[in-house]
């Protein structure tokens, strides 16, 4: 078997994945007639889509298969098994789409919310599969805003042992991008689009307004 790993995942970068199917989906959700129903399955359809985008640099080796008609080499996944991190709560709604092209994937889950004193992260649930150091982990985050839940949820994933993630989200303001690119410059980070700033609210604008409200229809 021959390794062909390709090059690893981008450091330092942000892939904004331009794609003409992802540019309309994207277009429909942030649209706030988009009912709750369909924005349910956009943000799976979306994540089925950028997923095959983070997921270009995963290695791959040469196998010897029999076909029905004759033996030939063929390219597999190789290397490192993959864990899949939502953030609660709005990252379970891009679960489904990356589980849809990873099945075997691991999943872990990362509950966080904001002290509304502090505006600081704090972690209420955290459940991550005992071998993430073994593993290519997935962070799941629709919408990478300030960046700091991010942040800790990256911190949360290293302190267990991972040292090769990417985090997909949805949209990113410049303000979140800055920030993981600061605290973890080795985190590469895939999105549908980086939209243009966060209001005063710390809603990212044009944006969708809240995901976590969208997907599950509690505003
Ligand atoms: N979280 C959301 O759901 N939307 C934003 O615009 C920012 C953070």
């Amino acid at each position: 078997m021959t390794e062909t790993s390709q090059a690893p995942a981008a450091t330092g970068t942000v892939i904004e994945v331009g794609h003409p199917l992802v540019r309309h989906k994207l277009a429909l959700l942030r649209d706030v007639t988009t009912t709750t129903q369909m924005f349910r399955q956009l943000v799976n359809e979306l994540t089925l889509l950028i997923t095959y985008e983070a997921t270009k640099d995963l290695a791959t080796e040469t196998v010897d298969i029999e076909t029905p008609l004759e033996w030939t080499s063929a390219q597999r996944i190789s290397g490192k098994k993959v864990a899949v991190c939502p953030i609660l709560r709005a990252g379970m709604g891009m679960l489904d789409g990356v589980l849809s092209l990873i099945p075997g994937a691991r999943v872990g889950f990362i509950g966080l919310y904001r002290n509304e004193e502090t505006l600081q992260p704090v972690e209420y649930y955290v459940k991550l599969p005992d071998d993430l150091a073994d593993r290519d982990v997935i962070l799941l985050d629709p919408m990478l805003a300030t960046g700091n839940s991010t942040a800790a949820a990256v911190a949360t994933v290293k302190a267990a042992g991972a040292t090769s993630i990417r985090l997909i989200a949805l949209i990113a303001a410049p303000e979140g991008i800055s920030r993981i690119h600061r605290d973890h410059p080795d985190v590469a980070i895939v999105v549908a689009a980086v939209d243009r700033a966060l209001n005063e609210k710390g809603y990212i604008v044009p944006g969708l307004g809240d995901a976590g409200d969208r997907l599950y229809g509690t505003k």
